[in-house]
């Protein structure tokens, strides 16, 4: 199978084409990434020496680039289409939409049309659980929830997410949409909870808790969910949407006592800042469509998958420097201001 990824340097994607380069013996993956300050070459070094030019191409590009996307389906003859590539941080997207407007909707939309028009037998949409809004204290999505995003990225991604239903419903073309939840593990980007709170826990700087650090989160780890979109890829049932999960929702405050507690830190660096504007306060994931029809389930607990995570942000110290090298610190800067 010969698989188009885009978004492939930043954090789920090199995830995602390490454990299918390694998974899947007669595969070969093109990756499609714009290396944004998200995107980084070196989460890929490994897999560059081991099957550069073989079962592993780079193209530097953007998915808005219909010429250039054509150009790889045909070159390479491409069997299927994993869009990853995203601007992902809420954040950001309330500091400026634009850029979120382009990739997530504009960028989406173009790849799509390629695809389809090209003749790739499968697209795979890769979006999120926070298109269905904010929970209250009891339940959770299911994919019959109806959308409604609240912050830009997230009203980003459910645009696309239409686009790609009325592509299935227009045109009969083959789409699977996923819908996962918040991810940790080995090279997320550190201006995301974990990495953010690990780095700045390591350098007893102090820790920005949004309002009152109770909005609830359903933490997976990013290998399982890169199992999730494998399934969804190889199995999973044209026009369909699957939302997987991690069955390990925690509240804020304890995921950032959780890391103080392991690294040996106190918890008088913990600063409870100014809430982040339409910050959806509980994410839950009801995954029992993907179990019954992929047989998904998730492999790491919490506990593990965490530990295993700040063994690797501590052992790749210099990966973190690299990553911060681009707009990171103006962004920080003008992000946090004097709150922290
Ligand atoms: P990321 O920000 O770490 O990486 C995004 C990658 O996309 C980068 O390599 C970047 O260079 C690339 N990119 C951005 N714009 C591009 C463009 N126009 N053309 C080509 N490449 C471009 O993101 P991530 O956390 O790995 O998320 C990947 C996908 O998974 C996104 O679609 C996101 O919405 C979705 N998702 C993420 C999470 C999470 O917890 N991180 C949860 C559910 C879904
Ligand atoms: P984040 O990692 O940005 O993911 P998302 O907003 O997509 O869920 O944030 C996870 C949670 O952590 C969210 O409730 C916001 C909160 N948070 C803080 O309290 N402080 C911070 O500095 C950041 C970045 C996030």
């Amino acid at each position: 199978m010969r698989v188009l990824v885009t978004g492939g340097c930043g954090f789920i994607g090199s995830n995602f084409i390490i454990h299918m380069l390694a998974t899947h013996q007669d595969m070969t993956i093109v990756n499609l990434d714009k290396l944004t300050y998200a995107g980084n070459l070196g989460n890929l070094a490994g897999v560059r020496r081991e099957h550069g030019g073989t079962r592993y191409v780079f193209a530097r590009g953007d998915i808005a680039n219909a010429e250039l996307v054509a150009h790889l389906i045909t070159v390479h003859k491409v069997d299927a289409v994993v869009n990853f590539a995203a601007e992902t941080h809420v954040d950001r997207s309330i500091a400026d939409a634009s850029p979120f407007i382009q990739t997530n909707i504009v960028g989406a939309q173009a790849l799509l049309e390629t695809a389809r028009t090209m003749g790739v037998p499968r697209f795979v949409h890769v979006s999120t659980d926070e298109v269905y809004g904010t929970l209250g204290p009891e339940g959770a999505f299911s994919e019959e929830t109806p959308l409604a995003p609240n912050s830009p990225y997230s009203a980003s991604k459910a645009a696309a997410d239409l686009l790609v239903r009325a592509c299935h419903e227009t045109y009969g073309y083959d789409t699977v949409i996923t819908r996962c939840s918040n991810n940790y593990g080995p090279y997320q980007f550190p201006e995301k909870l974990i990495p953010l709170m690990i780095g700045r826990a390591v350098n007893d700087e102090p820790l920005p808790v949004y309002g009152d650090g109770k909005n609830v989160r359903d933490w997976i780890h990013v290998l399982d969910h890169c199992r999730g979109v494998e399934l969804a890829l190889l199995k999973g049932r044209a026009g369909e949407v699957y939302n997987f999960g991690g069955a390990a929702e925690k509240p804020n405050i304890e995921v950032v006592k959780t890391i103080l507690a392991a690294l040996g830190k106190p918890e008088s660096l913990i600063r409870f800042v100014t809430d982040r504007p339409g910050h959806d306060r509980r994410y839950a994931m009801d995954f029992s469509k993907a179990r019954r029809e992929l047989g998904f389930a998730p492999s790491y607990d919490f506990t593990r998958g965490m530990a295993e995570t700040l063994a690797w942000y501590l052992e790749n110290a210099a990966w973190v420097e690299d990553v911060k090298s681009g707009n990171y610190a103006r962004f920080m800067a003008a992000w946090y201001g004097e709150r922290v």
